[in-house]
């Protein structure tokens, strides 16, 4: 039996079973019905609303909700209302483990939502749906171990690749800690966004601890991370907009204010000459196309050692020419569309170019409708010729001699960012070495490289790939709370 880390004798959320005649219908159900087909600001105050816009289905194009975004008074409206949750630790706990339960009951809306608006294959949503339900239940068990004041009101910024569970997590933080929430959603994901925050407020948190501001970041996440009003920022999303967030923040902020970032990567595996070339394969489709490759986490360079490459080339695009691109609600897709029209067509333009140089390894066909991108194999030198984090199913390929693993590592190292790195061998010597000196976060040993798991794998990167302190890990809480903390004997 391992320590108790989510209270109560809780486990990590146990899933659901898909293949489950019940559970499928009752899916089926929430996909008829058109339930949650709006989202605007929930604050505690009177709604003005902002500009309106609609929400796309990127698997099909079609308008599938109406959005009312914040104007600037309701964001006022939200900072004069708000106010940290000073209710008991217990009674915090214990409403985010009733919005754990609920989320959970709530399967069948939020699997449709995922689905139909952030385009999420079914075997994503259920990924996403216990890493949210994980972060409740993890933080309520933290917060019982703390023992400091919280920090005054968090604004919490989320990306669309995971809106519900980073959406969640950030806020589940920052409430558990004890401080009120102003949330600002994913412009392309308000509709889930809205929908978790109603189950929370059902579940005991306050209005006025936690308002949910949906709009443009330039506008909505601009305000509210240059308030002084503002006590912290937990932000996940691009680095480049991390770095505008620090420099609003500091022309307005308290200079104690914590920013907590948690940005982009460029992220490497290494595939030696020991490695299980079935093994290692597998691992690699999962952690460069599952997701359409839209994970921070996500394999972006692949090194291989020179001489397997030729033989370990064909076995990779064999295997991903069994990939199948679809109806992210149907069990048999593996790959559904990125998120947006304007994605496609950034992705698209990149591979365009790769294909003008003549760099395209392999590239599968995708579906003529919606916002599919074909999953792309394409030749690069090293991590160096990767200018920029593509987010979509695009893997690049490089070689390295035997004896070369230290240069590789230096290579990926100078790219500046530092979130998950891969390794396939069975030299034990080279796991150790290879983890002494790579500068990333989160290191996968013999495995894919995304989908940690709260609790036991705590998230976060270095470098350019964000500042610490990991999520999901003991050391995240304290972020949310003045210094000088101090932690309660059990
Ligand atoms: P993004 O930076 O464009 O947007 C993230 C959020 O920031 C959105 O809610 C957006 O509206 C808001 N925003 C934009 N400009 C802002 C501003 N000036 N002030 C305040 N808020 C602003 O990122 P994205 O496209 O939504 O997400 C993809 C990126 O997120 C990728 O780079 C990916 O690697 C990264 N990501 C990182 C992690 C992690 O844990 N490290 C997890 C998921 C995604
Ligand atoms: N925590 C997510 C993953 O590991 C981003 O893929």
């Amino acid at each position: 039996k391992g320590p108790d880390l989510f209270g109560e004798n809780r486990r990590n959320s146990a899933g659901f079973d898909l293949f489950d005649v019940t559970e499928l219908s009752r899916i089926a159900e929430a996909r008829e019905d058109d339930f949650l087909d709006r989202a605007e600001p929930l604050i505690a105050g009177p709604l003005q609303g902002g500009d309106k816009h609609e929400a796309r289905n990127p698997a099909s194009g079609k308008v599938i909700g109406k959005v009312v975004n914040a104007s600037r008074k309701d964001i006022e409206t939200a900072l004069a209302a708000a106010k940290p949750w000073s209710a008991p630790v217990a009674k915090r706990a214990a409403a985010l483990r009733r919005a754990a339960d609920l989320y959970e009951d709530h399967f069948g809306e939020i699997f449709a939502l995922l689905a139909r608006e952030a385009g999420k294959s079914l075997p994503d949503a259920v990924g996403e749906l216990r890493e949210a339900v994980d972060f409740l239940r993890y933080y309520a068990a933290e917060a019982e171990k703390l023992d400091a004041p919280a920090r005054g009101i968090f604004t919490c910024i989320s990306p669309w690749n995971f809106p519900l569970a980073i959406f969640t997590g950030q806020i589940a933080a920052a409430l558990a800690a004890g401080n009120g929430v102003l949330a600002k959603s994913a412009e392309t994901t308000p509709l889930i966004a809205s929908f978790a925050v109603r189950l929370l407020h059902k579940a005991g948190v306050p209005a006025s601890a936690l308002q949910l501001l949906p709009g443009e970041g330039r506008v909505v996440g601009r305000a509210l991370t240059s308030d002084p009003r503002i006590g912290g920022v937990a932000f996940t999303g691009s680095t480049a907009t991390a770095r505008m967030i620090q420099a609003a923040m500091a022309e307005t902020m308290a200079p104690g204010a914590p920013l907590i970032a948690e940005t982009g990567g460029l992220n490497a595996m290494i595939v030696d000459s020991t490695a299980l070339p079935e093994q290692a394969v597998r691992d690699i489709v999962a952690s460069a196309f599952q997701s359409a490759g839209q994970r921070c986490s996500a394999l972006r360079c692949l090194y291989v050692q020179e001489d397997i490459e030729p033989a370990f080339r064909r076995m990779l695009i064999g295997a991903m020419d069994e990939l199948s691109l679809g109806d992210p609600w149907a069990l048999e897709t593996d790959i559904g569309p990125v998120i947006t029209e304007a994605a496609r067509g950034e992705i698209n333009a990149y591979i365009a170019k790769a294909r003008e140089q003549e760099r395209v390894l392999h590239a599968l066909s995708e579906p003529n409708r919606g916002y599919f991108v074909a999953p792309t194999l394409i030749k690069v030198n090293s991590i160096a010729d990767l200018e920029k984090e593509v987010f979509g199913p695009v893997l690049h390929l490089a070689t390295f001699k035997a004896g070369a693993v230290d240069k590789v590592i230096a290579d990926v190292n100078a790219s500046g960012y530092g979130l998950t790195f891969g390794l396939h061998t069975r030299i034990d010597s080279r796991v150790q070495d290879v983890a002494d000196s790579i500068h990333a976060g989160n290191i996968y040993v013999n495995r894919n490289q995304i989908g940690a798991i709260v609790g036991s794998q705590p998230f976060g990167g270095e470098g350019l790939s964000g500042t610490g302190p990991k999520a999901g890990g003991p050391n995240y809480l304290p972020r949310f709370t003045r210094p000088g903390t101090a932690v309660r004997e059990a």
